[in-house]
């Protein structure tokens, strides 16, 4: 007995010390926290219940047989962040650079189907360069192992991938399908194939960091949701991610108390709208004086920013938030931010998260390198995932609202619940201008007639009672009311049952 009891001190103690202590010191002079402090600093204090710590490799070739280290490069298990229970996967770069084994992949699914069966999320704080290599087929039988479950756990439970070291080669498509990549800025990096592949193939000279890293990922590919500055300071606020989250898609909206009154004015609202329609404003404005203690956590600030994407809370409430963002691009739709927006709202309907959308769009981006480039599918993609939304959905138009766009941003049409207009709303088909020039060409060469045909098309169209004729928009509210607003339609919709058609599933057109 006693035997056992110090062989298991002995298993403990060199589970703990991964791939020993010249690698951890190189580990931590690179920047990098290791698995497990990544683990201390993520959960709760004294929350963390660790399994399969003495799981080994079972690879003989290449002298692996004398190599062997408990626990296998991965530290799994569950616990809990601000008291709500995770399971998590850290990957230990100490141990075989984090590479992963068939049983480095047996751990990580065992903690995935745990985590199905009890409704939580999982993290991955991943840290890995890539497949075994001694290992050969079994390790990618293990990433395929993995991918399946990604797949299966989608829209389940919330999935989350920290990167936080190398993740290349095929290994990047589990991230990929988990629901946020958050990123470590200068140690982090993801790509299909690394830099000597890309240049024996396409003669391109790159490096790590510009092929894929953070920056890379956070402003012009839009793979990943958040980039910062630090192991550190990535843990912290991925532990405020989670609050917004429930824990399945059993589960409704996580709510907090509240004691930002539902009623609170913000009389600086009602300037928030440049006279000139053509004057941009900032649409983070409106947002931070809306939700509750200003807190926005927004997703993508960096990629495709004429939208903008976070959640917040109302009453304490989580809610997704979707507005356009006047300041870039007018706020027109493109194909970066059509598939931005779009796999927010998916995400938000499937985890019951209510949907509060801000628009002031001017129609979508007009050019041939949108043609080119599909919007018609890719915009094509916001407007379905809109439709299919079953959530709570309110809507408030602050100024334009044109043409398809006008329909695709949640929209009464695509079963918005609430749908309310500031003074300011101009709904039409297009802009007083446009539509001038098109349906008077005939008058194209008088201009006094065209100021005046244009000052008759912006006085029927350019306000929101057109659309309130017809009921597409439940009311008019004034600007510093849009809080109260807000919150009372969200505490209406709290009973709201609606179920789509059953089917296997969609065609979303991807
Ligand atoms: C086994 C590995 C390993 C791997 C690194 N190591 N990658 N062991 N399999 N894939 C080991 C190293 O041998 C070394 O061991 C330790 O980890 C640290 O590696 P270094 O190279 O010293 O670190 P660094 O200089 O920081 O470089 C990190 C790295 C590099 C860029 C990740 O190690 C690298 O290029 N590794 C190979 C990456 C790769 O080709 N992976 C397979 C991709 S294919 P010691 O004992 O010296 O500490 C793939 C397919 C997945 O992943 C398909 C899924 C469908």
């Amino acid at each position: 007995m006693q035997d056992i009891i110090e062989r298991l001190q002995q298993k403990r103690e060199a589970a703990r010390l991964g791939g020993g202590e010249a690698r951890i010191a190189r580990h931590h002079a690179a920047g990098k926290l290791t698995a497990r402090e990544r683990v201390e600093l993520l959960l709760d204090e004294g929350s963390f219940e660790e399994w399969d710590m003495f799981v080994e490799h079972r690879c003989s070739d290449f002298g692996m047989a004398e190599h062997t280290v408990p626990g296998d490069g991965v530290v799994t298990g569950y616990g809990t962040v601000n008291g709500r229970l995770v399971f998590l996967f850290s990957q230990d770069f100490t141990v075989f650079g984090g590479s992963l084994s068939e049983a480095h992949a047996e751990k990580i699914c065992k903690i995935m189907d745990q985590a199905m069966k009890v409704g939580a999320p999982v993290i991955g704080l991943n840290d890995s360069g890539g497949a075994r290599i001694q290992e050969g087929v079994a390790s990618l039988g293990g990433y395929a192992e993995v991918f399946q479950r990604n797949v299966l756990a989608s829209g389940v439970i919330p999935q989350i991938s920290l990167i936080m070291g190398p993740c290349a080669g095929g290994a990047v498509y589990s991230p990929a399908m988990t629901d946020f990549i958050f990123m470590v800025e200068d140690t982090s990096y993801m790509f299909v194939t690394g830099p000597e592949v890309v240049k024996t193939v396409t003669h391109e000279e790159v490096t790590h960091e510009q092929l894929g890293g953070a920056k890379t990922h956070s402003t012009v590919s839009g793979v990943a949701d958040r980039s910062f500055a630090s192991d550190v300071e990535a843990l912290l606020m991925l532990r405020r991610f989670v609050d917004f989250l429930p824990s399945s898609n059993r589960d409704a909206a996580p709510r907090l108390s509240a004691d930002d009154p539902a009623g609170r004015s913000e009389p600086s609202l009602d300037t928030l709208v440049p006279d000139n329609p053509n004057k941009p404003y900032d649409m983070h404005e409106l947002i931070v004086k809306m939700v509750d203690d200003s807190d926005f956590f927004e997703l993508q600030p960096n990629y495709a920013k004429n939208i903008i994407i976070g959640f917040a809370r109302m009453q304490g409430v989580s809610i997704g938030i979707v507005a356009n963002q006047p300041l870039v691009l007018a706020g027109c739709l493109d194909i970066d931010s059509s598939r931005k927006a779009a796999r927010f709202v998916r995400f938000c309907d499937a985890f019951n998260i209510p949907i509060v959308t801000l628009v002031d769009v001017p129609g979508f981006m007009p050019g041939t390198a949108q043609e080119y480039g599909g919007i018609i599918k890719h915009g094509a993609k916001l407007l379905y995932a809109y439709a299919e939304a079953t959530v709570p959905k309110i809507t408030v138009i602050t100024r334009k609202a044109y043409g398809g766009a006008y329909d695709v941003m949640a929209s009464k049409h695509l079963r918005g619940d609430v749908n309310l207009a500031w003074p300011s709303a101009e709904i039409a088909v297009m802009g007083p201008k446009g539509a001038v020039e098109i349906i008077f060409r005939e008058d194209l060469a008088d201009a006094e007639k065209i100021v005046q045909r244009t000052e008759e098309y912006r006085a029927k169209f350019a306000n929101p009672f057109s659309a309130g004729h017809r009921g597409f928009i439940d009311d008019v509210i004034s600007p510093r009311s849009t809080r109260e607003r807000v919150c009372r339609s969200l505490s209406m919709l709290r009973g709201k049952h609606l179920e789509n058609p059953w089917r296997k599933h969609g065609n979303i057109p991807l």
